[in-house]
């Protein structure tokens, strides 16, 4: 009996958690609240700026895709419930990155990443092993990525270069966001991952970010 009851709760949570990846992968994710886009009116982009926008927020999405899955893995692992909260609250902001980014590659004529899946079991199993590490070593892992994602996107504004004003009020109003989370994190303890790890992160998003621009 006991068994039985254990097996359907696990049953549920699973079902529930794929049910989670596949929306985030497959289905058309819906934002809770308008994109920081919104309001901008479209600039008459030229072909090939257009062309290198959409790429631009192809990688964007791509980050987000692996944001909804180390944020999954890391309140998997997570046994503390402030940080499930802290986590649960980012989730939810970075499920409307997910669909604000969408949103403005499919504007742009683009599409989406034809290696997400790969790069959402990836950091599915990453959070996980972040969120094993114990509470100040997952709130290092989220604090980290969350800075490393803010200098990024840094990049991507640079590399817009004052063209598309609407891919840029987003990719700010994004940025703002991913600060915020990273404050979150430091402000409950996180601790500074050694620098060997910081550096095997950026390889990792180097890769992420190279391969979906093109793929
Ligand atoms: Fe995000
Ligand atoms: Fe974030």
């Amino acid at each position: 009996m006991e068994i039985s009851r254990y097996t359907r709760f696990d049953l549920d949570r699973g079902i529930l958690e794929f049910d989670k990846a596949l929306r985030t992968l497959a289905g058309e994710p819906v934002a809770r609240r308008p994109s920081p886009a919104e309001a901008v009116p479209e600039d008459n982009l030229r072909e090939e700026v257009r062309r290198h926008a959409a790429a631009l927020m192809r990688v964007n999405h791509c980050g987000e895709v692996c944001a909804q899955a180390l944020y999954q893995g890391q309140a998997l692992a997570s046994s503390s419930e402030d940080i499930k909260d802290a986590l649960a609250r980012a989730a939810s902001e970075e499920a409307d990155h997910l669909a604000w980014s969408a949103q403005r590659v499919r504007e742009l004529g683009g599409r989406l990443s034809l290696l997400n899946p790969l790069w959402y079991a990836g950091s599915l199993a990453l959070g996980y092993a972040a969120g094993r590490l114990g509470k100040r070593w997952n709130l290092g892992f989220l604090a980290e990525t969350e800075r490393q994602v803010e200098q990024h996107l840094q990049g991507h504004i640079d590399r817009l270069g004052g063209r598309d004003a609407k891919t840029r009020a987003l990719i700010e109003g994004m940025q703002r966001e991913e600060a915020g989370h990273r404050r979150t994190a430091e402000a409950l303890g996180a601790r500074n991952l050694p620098e060997p790890a910081r550096r095997g992160m950026r390889l990792a998003a180097r890769l992420m970010t190279t391969l979906s621009y093109w793929i």
